[in-house]
């Protein structure tokens, strides 16, 4: 049976909370300014979770919104995966959490880890179970709400990140189709782990009142060497994918890239010899969301005109771990 069936992108959706952080208002919280943040990153303004909203509630509207493009209900999932570094809580995951909100049945969910990687990571997964014919309907979200794990002292990187969701339903395709995930490509470079992280919270440094004053359970991060990183591994798994498919750059009609700075998406898309009219680039109203980067910009995207059923669309992302990988589709 194994590798007998493929999947199809059966709907999307995403989900972006009410409250807007633009860059002159964190030009009075933090040395900053709008022109060296928008030359720098690309980023004009980011979304923010309302007091009380939490990750489970972003997720539960953008996975509504995608049961309803793909025409189906709650009932109809057989596994629910949601990438998140931001969850409700440790412990229990917030697909769990997620399952009864939809009112879905009693079936597998979990949370995965991939930081900014978490959403192609979650697809692949999602992927494997339907090749192999385990399941026939999958919900993968990812989502996050790192506004709470960021410090809003520090510059570098409280400009950067914002808050949101996007998710979508996998499902198996028809025989023959077109229209299909046609590779994944994942990798990580656990080597590089320190580049970026939150340090506390976890077993190394469980919270106490030391950890906080330390601001330890904030991100911090590295930003010049992930940049580097960002580009060679995006760029890499990018060839992969059209090696393994018998594709080249011309033949895409899209490459939705992780959001994190317009710069890296520039790189990356010389690196692949395409022209950035071929980028996805939403960063500029979200911030970088990790793992709900791609199906917002997806989702924008779609909205736009830009992407349309039949095209060949490649996904490409990096994160925290050091991950990184690529999936390329027929949507
Ligand atoms: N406003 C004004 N000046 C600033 C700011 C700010 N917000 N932040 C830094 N600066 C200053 C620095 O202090 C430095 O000053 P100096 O020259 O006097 O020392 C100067 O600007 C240049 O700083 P750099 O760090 O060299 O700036 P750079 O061009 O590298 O841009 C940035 C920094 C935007 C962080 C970039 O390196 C980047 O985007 N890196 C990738 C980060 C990333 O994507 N992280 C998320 C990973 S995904 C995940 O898993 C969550």
């Amino acid at each position: 049976m194994a590798g007998q069936f493929r999947s199809r992108v059966a709907g999307t959706g995403s989900y972006l909370p009410q409250k807007v952080l633009a860059n002159a208002d964190l030009e009075k919280m933090v040395d900053t300014n709008d022109q060296w943040i928008v030359e720098r990153t690309g980023i004009e303004r980011r979304h923010i979770a309302a007091e009380g909203e939490i990750t489970s509630d972003l997720c539960f509207q953008a996975a509504t919104r995608a049961l309803a493009d793909a025409g189906l209900s709650a009932k109809d999932l057989d596994l629910i995966i949601v990438g998140t570094v931001s969850g409700d809580q440790q412990m229990p995951s917030t697909a769990c959490v997620l399952q009864a909100k939809l009112g879905a049945g009693n079936i597998m969910a979990f949370d995965l880890a991939a930081a900014c990687s978490g959403f192609i990571y979650s697809l692949s997964i999602a992927d494997q179970f339907i090749r192999t014919g385990v399941y026939k309907n999958v919900l993968v979200v990812g989502a996050e709400i790192l506004s709470r794990f960021v410090n809003y002292q520090d510059r570098e990187t409280c400009i950067l990140f914002g808050d949101g969701a996007g998710a979508w339903v996998l499902s198996r395709a028809e025989e023959g189709a077109a229209n299909v995930i046609m590779s994944s490509h994942m990798h990580a470079d656990g080597n590089l782990w320190e580049l970026l992280t939150v340090p506390a919270g976890g077993s190394k440094h469980p919270l106490s009142k030391e950890v906080l004053d330390k601001k330890m359970n904030f991100v911090t991060m590295k930003g010049k060497e992930i940049f580097k990183h960002a580009v060679r591994t995006m760029a890499l798994s990018c060839g992969e994918a059209l090696k393994q498919n018998d594709v080249t750059a011309e033949d895409l009609d899209w490459i939705v890239p992780h959001q994190a700075n317009k710069r890296i998406i520039e790189a990356v898309a010389d690196y692949c010899h395409v022209t950035m009219d071929k980028m996805i680039c939403h960063l500029q109203e979200t911030g970088n969301t990790s793992s709900a980067s791609i199906p917002l910009a997806f989702e924008a995207a779609k909205k736009a005109g830009q992407i349309k059923r039949d095209q060949l669309i490649l996904l490409t992302a990096f994160g925290a771990g050091l991950t990184s990988g690529s999936l390329l589709l027929r949507y």
